[in-house]
């Protein structure tokens, strides 16, 4: 383990069983509906690689960059959009998929900015959710797993751009950002 983790929050193992518990309901939910998947980059990005490849329906893949946290391990609640899709979305089945929801700040413009493009739904799937940490009125429609409000990082998570290539979730160790 990681010098700066406190301890293991979902074990590579943890995180193969969910991505495909996750898959399997997606799969049932939307049989053989077309989607676009929205990756909201860097975060999900292993997130992401892992569930689409179990995705049976056809998928078309998009990439979103917003950022909401700046530099630090508070969310600031503005969010700028770096880099938007490039696929029409009227009529079509969007699937938004996010490492993790917390303050819900991101989801939830993320959300309101799709659903104006005509979709015919929305959904979102997270590998985390951070249920006591919500400020925006938002839940995900499919989570990984819910957690404590604890600072996590490794598989696509960060802190300060570090430690997004850990294998594993883990509760990053508080000496480091308090
Ligand atoms: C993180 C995470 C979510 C968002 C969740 O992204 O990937 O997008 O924060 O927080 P919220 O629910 O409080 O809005 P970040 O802005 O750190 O960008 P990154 O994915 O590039 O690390």
């Amino acid at each position: 383990m990681h010098k700066d983790i406190k301890r293991i929050l979902m074990s590579e193992t943890e995180i193969a069983d969910t991505v495909c518990r996750l898959a399997d309901r997606l799969n049932t939910e939307f049989g053989d509906e077309p989607i676009v998947a929205v990756v909201i980059l860097k975060g999900s990005m292993f997130f992401a690689a892992d569930l689409i490849r179990k995705l049976n329906m056809p998928v078309i893949l998009e990439f979103m960059k917003v950022s909401s946290y700046g530099s630090g391990a508070v969310s600031s609640g503005t969010l700028r959009l770096d880099l938007d899709i490039g696929t029409d979305l009227a009529g079509r089945n969007v699937l938004i998929i996010e490492d993790i929801i917390d303050s819900g700040n991101t989801l939830f413009r993320v959300r309101d900015m799709l659903s104006q493009r005509g979709a015919k739904s929305v959904k979102i799937c997270t590998m985390l959710d951070k249920p006591e940490c919500r400020e925006a009125d938002i839940h995900s429609d499919y989570i990984g797993k819910s957690i404590p409000p604890e600072f996590v990082v490794g598989y696509g998570l960060d802190y300060d751009e570090r430690y997004r290539n850990l294998p594993y979730i883990g509760v990053l160790d508080e000496k480091l950002y308090s």
